[in-house]
């Protein structure tokens, strides 16, 4: 079940370098694709940077609605995750395409995908120059939810035999999250 996350731990759900999916929304059209170059940047409010390149639906949806969603997928989703990142939603809806199942979130319009790990809902600040020279968009977290039965006392509690997050290595292949060791305090 999807649970609430504080705004000040946002920025643990995506700390360990997760790749993601982007859902945005706009004018009846929806959308998912990957992106694996997504990284918190600041606290409170949470911020996060994301690589969103200029050809893919999922900017032009963007930059219309302004808010899109960051969730991090499990492996039971990897084949999926290869999937929405090699095909455009502009050859048709990938969400009837792949049967997938989504809500809306509770501050914005774009998709929270079913069966993720986590799910943070967003919006747009404006930077025009990096946006267009780098295709980086800077996205202030509204809203932030995790799996209860992955998430615990503000820290992921991944299992070896259970969902794990996902981590892009190249061109089809990942890495699922590993364990977890405390350095000495
Ligand atoms: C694992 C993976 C990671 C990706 N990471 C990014 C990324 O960080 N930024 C980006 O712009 N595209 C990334 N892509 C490519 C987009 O997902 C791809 O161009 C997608 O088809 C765009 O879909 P859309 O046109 O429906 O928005 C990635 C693809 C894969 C498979």
């Amino acid at each position: 079940m999807r649970m609430p996350v504080p705004l000040p731990h946002a920025h643990r759900l995506l700390n360990h370098g997760p790749v993601t999916l982007v859902g945005t929304a706009h004018g009846g059209r929806r959308n998912v694709m990957a992106a694996a170059w997504v990284m918190p940047i600041d606290f409170e409010p949470p911020k996060f940077a994301a690589v969103i390149a200029a050809d893919t639906l999922t900017r032009e949806l963007l930059q219309a609605s302004g808010e899109c969603t960051l969730m991090a997928p499990t492996d039971a989703q990897l084949a999926l995750t290869h999937t929405v990142g090699t095909q455009s939603g502009r050859a048709g809806d990938k969400f009837e395409r792949h049967g997938l199942t989504a809500t809306t979130g509770a501050t914005v319009a774009a998709p929270l995908l079913d069966g993720c790990a986590c799910w943070l809902e967003c919006r747009r600040i404006p930077e025009p120059h990096v946006e267009s020279a780098y295709d980086l968009f800077v996205l202030e977290c509204t809203a932030a939810w995790a799996d209860d039965t992955l998430w615990r006392d503000g820290a992921w509690q991944f299992v070896a035999q259970g969902p794990r997050t996902i981590h892009h290595l190249k061109g089809g292949l990942f890495f699922l999250t590993g364990e977890a060791r405390q350095a000495p305090r």
